[in-house]
């Protein structure tokens, strides 16, 4: 009786380990990449339309996009960046009530004149501020020339533009085994 006591206890934890090992490859096959948070708010709040998919930025409708790849700015200087736009560029605020409720570079609309930075075309709350600098830092900033795999990455599929930076031989499933 005791033999088979002992018997049954290891077959339940062979079992148990089992379970825990399967639970375990099911939640990293399902865990979403944190920035993918503030990769959303890159491409709702339109970030993408004057910096581009890639952050490298260029000639747009709002100016000269500065490269957030090459950017040296802090966090905390992306989170203000952002927030407060800049003075006299095309880069618009995202926080509602700017240079008004909430201090921005210790200056008013009044003090800025025709200097004030555009409106963004919709607020961001400063979590989604905070996701979208912290995305700029994990996945952009410092990252060199864009690639095919980084863009399959962030379109999510195998959108026509990326076609662009593939290499020869490259495929969206040779990209996305070598990410
Ligand atoms: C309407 C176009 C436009 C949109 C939309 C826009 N930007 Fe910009 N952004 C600019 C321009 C233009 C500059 C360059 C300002 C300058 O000349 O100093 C800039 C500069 C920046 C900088 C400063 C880079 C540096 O190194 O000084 C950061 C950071 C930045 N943008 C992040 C963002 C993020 C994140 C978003 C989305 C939430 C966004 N921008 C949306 C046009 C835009």
């Amino acid at each position: 009786m005791r033999i088979f006591e002992a018997s049954w206890s290891l077959a339940c934890v062979v079992v148990a380990g089992f379970a825990l090992c399967g639970a375990a490859q099911a939640q990293a096959a399902v865990t979403p990449d944190p920035t993918d948070v503030g990769k959303n708010v890159f491409k709702r709040a339109n970030c993408m339309g004057c910096h581009k998919w890639h952050g490298n930025g260029g000639g747009g409708y709002g100016g000269d996009a500065l490269s957030l790849r090459k950017t040296e700015l802090t966090r905390e200087q992306i989170v203000e960046t952002i927030g407060c736009g800049r003075p006299a560029t095309g880069m618009p605020f995202f926080i509602r009530g700017a240079y008004d409720t909430i201090k921005c570079h210790d200056m008013t609309r009044q003090d800025l004149g025709d200097q004030m930075p555009p409106e963004a075309t919709g607020f961001l709350r400063p979590n989604e501020i905070e996701a979208v600098a912290d995305y700029v830092i994990a996945r952009i900033k410092g990252k060199g020339e864009p690639s095919y795999a980084e863009c399959i990455s962030f379109f999510s599929d195998g959108s026509r533009v990326c076609n662009t930076y593939k290499t020869p031989g490259e495929s969206a499933e040779t990209a996305g085994k070598a990410q």
